[in-house]
Order: structure tokens, then C-alpha cells, then sequence
């Protein structure tokens, strides 16, 4: 379980987020939604420690991360916490001077496997997601921006987390591609029983996906009621 309580992140001479609550429960698939600007990318990055919250409280499986984030000799322990965090960046992240595997093989470097089993989990995952393992020796700049953000989901899902954070995983993909990675990201949290964070500006993925709902406005971030029209949100 992530429990957010309190949390604050300003930049200079701009707030971004106020005093945050949130909770996101084991195998629960979780909106985040919000305008442009709001502070989605902010907030996932906060939770990861990537970004270091001003004030307020992270805790992940019951470990205080916000207290890690301040001991830089805590430092490995919040890796090992991390870890269990896969993370598909907004637009996909990968690296264009490395292969599709060579760019998953990055999530699977501290597992300290043998090249075999490293192997055979980068065709499990990239099967897993729907791509041949044809597209191994391919580098991104030869895929479409679909079969990236599918690789950037193997490479996420790599060393078997337990959470997966998603930012923006449909945006600029044509319409065929949304409806597969939407199939595709509830697929993976019912058969991986994997906990999903997903920030979103797609109504479609919302309505399909999503479990609970928070909507991030004013700086602050509350939880949606079931019975509410997620467009009404925005007006
Ligand atoms: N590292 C940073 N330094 C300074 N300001 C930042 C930094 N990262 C984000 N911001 C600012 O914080 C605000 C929130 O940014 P964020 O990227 O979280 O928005 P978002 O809700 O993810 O938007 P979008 O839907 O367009 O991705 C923006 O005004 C942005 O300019
Ligand atoms: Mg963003």
C-alpha cells in the first residue's frame, strides 16, 4: 500500500502541491487526473523520491520513504524500495542508443542474473506486452511510438514490481494502439496483480481503468465519488 499524508512540493516562485492525502490500496488501479500543469508528474515523482517533497510523508509496504530521502546513507534502502516501482515515463523514456533489450536489461542490472535468465525474462515480458522478440535487436527510433511505449512496459514490468506508475501511457497513439494499451495495462494489474498509478488526460483509459479516482486541482489532490462524471471534473 502507498500512503501519502500531508505532502507539499513547491518550486521557486511557483506552488505546485499542498498538503496531499492519498492512498492507493494493493491491486487497485488508481487515477490521477488533472489539467495540464497541475503537478501529476510532480506528484509520481515525489512518491518515487525522484523528486525530494518539501514537506509531508511517503510510505510504501510501511516503510517511511520521505525519512530515507533525507539520510543520504539510507540511500540504498530507498533503492530497494524503489525497485518495486516500475515507472513508464511520460513519452516513454527510452534510451535511443540502446537496443529494445539492452534497454530492458537496465531494470533487470541490480537483479545480478546470469545473461540466460535475463534472457528469458526479456522475452517473457516483451510476450507479455504483445511484441515478437523480433523487435529485440531494434533500436526506438525504429518503432512506432505505439510498440515504444510497449517496450517502455516491458521494461517497467522487468524485475516484477509491484506498483507501476503510468504517466500519460496514451497520449499521441492512434486509436487502435490507445484501446490496446488500455486492454493491455488492465490485463497486467488483474494477471500480475500488480498496483496501478495512472495519470491520465484520456477519458477513454480513464473510464475503462480506472478504480479509484483523485483529481489534482488548486494545488490540492481529492478523492472523486464513483458517481462522478469524470468531464464534469474539469468544468
Ligand atoms: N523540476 C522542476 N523545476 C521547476 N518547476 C517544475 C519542475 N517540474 C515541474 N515543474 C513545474 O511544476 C508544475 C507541475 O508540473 P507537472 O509536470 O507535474 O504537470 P502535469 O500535471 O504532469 O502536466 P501535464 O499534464 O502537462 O503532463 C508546472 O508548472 C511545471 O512547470
Ligand atoms: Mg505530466
Amino acid at each position: 500500500m502507498i500512503k501519502v499524508k500531508n505532502l507539499s512540493k513547491d518550486f521557486p516562485r511557483q506552488k505546485v502541491l499542498t498538503d496531499i492525502d492519498f492512498t492507493a490500496k494493493d491491486g487497485r488501479r488508481v487515477l490521477i487526473l488533472g489539467k495540464s500543469g497541475s503537478g501529476k508528474s510532480v506528484f509520481l515523482k515525489c512518491i518515487l523520491g525522484l523528486l525530494v517533497p518539501d514537506t509531508g510523508y511517503v510510505e510504501i509496504d510501511g516503510t517511511d520513504v520521505s525519512a530515507l530521502m533525507a539520510k543520504p546513507r539510507l540511500k540504498r534502502k530507498l533503492t530497494r524500495v524503489r525497485q518495486n516501482i516500475g515507472y513508464v515515463f511520460q513519452g516513454s523514456a527510452l534510451l535511443d542508443s540502446l537496443t529494445v533489450e539492452e534497454n530492458i536489461d537496465l531494470a533487470l542490472e541490480f537483479k545480478r542474473l546470469k545473461k540466460s535468465e535475463r534472457d528469458r525474462i526479456i522475452n517473457e515480458k516483451l510476450k507479455l506486452v504483445g511484441l515478437s522478440s523480433k523487435v529485440r535487436r531494434k533500436y526506438p527510433q525504429q518503432l512506432s511510438g505505439g510498440m515504444k511505449k510497449m517496450v517502455a512496459i516491458a521494461r517497467a514490468i522487468a524485475s516484477e514490481p509491484k506498483y507501476i506508475f503510468y504517466d500519460e501511457p496514451t497520449t499521441g497513439l492512434d486509436p487502435a494502439m490507445v484501446v490496446r494499451i488500455t486492454k493491455l495495462i488492465i490485463e497486467l494489474s488483474e494477471r500480475l496483480d500488480i498496483t496501478s498509478l495512472i495519470v491520465t488526460h484520456d477519458m477513454g483509459l480513464a473510464r475503462r481503468a480506472g478504480q479509484d479516482v483523485y483529481f489534482l486541482k488548486n494545488y490540492t489532490l481529492s478523492r472523486t465519488k464513483k458517481s462522478t462524471r469524470l468531464e464534469e471534473l474539469y468544468e
